[in-house]
């Protein structure tokens, strides 16, 4: 009864699960350049981490560690389309500068720029890593008007939750792989992905995702085979977010 309760009033959730963050830091690591790693690895330090999985999900965890710093920050984990086109239009989508896309515009700027602190620059990096792996979370970009699926119930082996969090953690949690099985299983992978492009088309993509690919289920009830079409479309976004933010840092850390 207690743990119902618990789960009841569970806030939304903010992001890929932890899981899924740690994944996109561990498959964007692998992919740096000597120098760019060789700057991360300082400005992790500041922080006490030497990877970027371990402060992939800090700006989760602000929610509880930091909740004045949290409530300034929560809205840039996702940006609202408010158009069924999924066409970026920042008045709109992201009025005052408070959606995914400006802030990882912003806080990449921030990292990129060596005349700031060096502790302002390593926040920055923990924010940007965090903020291209939600922003490739399809339901982190949607145009429906239901909190990014947080508001839309279906049920799953059983229970009552939602599709934002099937998919944030569910789908990914049910592999049972750990953050590096995970990412080595994603990285041996051949296949071609597209890299490049913006945050805006990042997350322009991701709001076609929701509105063409199946994320939105015929039925209330996540299925098997829900979870066959979805997942790989899931992993996808992991690895393409993984090259993008290795790209980004590979720019903003690269030679001047
Ligand atoms: N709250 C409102 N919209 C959201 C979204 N797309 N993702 C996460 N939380 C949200
Ligand atoms: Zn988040
Ligand atoms: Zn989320």
């Amino acid at each position: 009864m207690v743990l119902s309760v618990a789960l009841l009033c569970a806030p939304p959730a903010f992001g890929w699960g932890p899981l899924g963050h740690r994944v996109v830091a561990r498959l964007a690591e692998a992919q740096l350049t000597p120098q760019a790693r060789a700057e991360v690895q300082q400005l992790l330090a500041l922080r006490g981490a030497r990877h970027l999985s371990d402060v992939a999900t800090w700006a989760d965890d602000l929610r509880d560690t930091d909740p004045v710093l949290f409530a300034r920050t929560k809205r840039l984990h996702f940006v609202n389309f408010h158009s069924r086109d999924c066409l970026y239009d920042p008045p709109h989508d992201c009025r005052d500068g408070e959606c995914a896309v400006a802030a990882i515009e912003k806080y990449s700027a921030i990292l990129a720029n060596r005349a700031n602190p060096p502790a302002e620059r390593a926040e920055a990096l923990a924010f940007v890593v965090h903020f291209v792996g939600d922003i490739h979370q399809p339901l982190h970009a949607d145009y429906r008007h239901d909190a990014g699926g947080n508001d839309y119930q279906v049920r799953w082996r059983g229970r009552g939750t939602n599709l934002h969090r099937i998919w944030d953690s569910t789908m990914l949690d049910s592999t049972h792989l750990s953050a590096a099985q995970y990412s080595r299983t994603l990285l041996a992978e051949g296949s071609a992905i597209a890299s490049g492009g913006t945050p805006a088309e990042w997350a322009e993509e991701s709001c076609r995702i929701d509105r063409d690919d199946g994320v939105y289920p015929s039925s209330r009830f996540i299925d098997h085979a829900y979870v066959e079409r979805e997942l790989p479309i899931a992993e996808r976004r992991l690895r393409q977010a993984g090259a993008r933010l290795a790209e980004l840092l590979n720019r903003d850390l690269g030679d001047d």
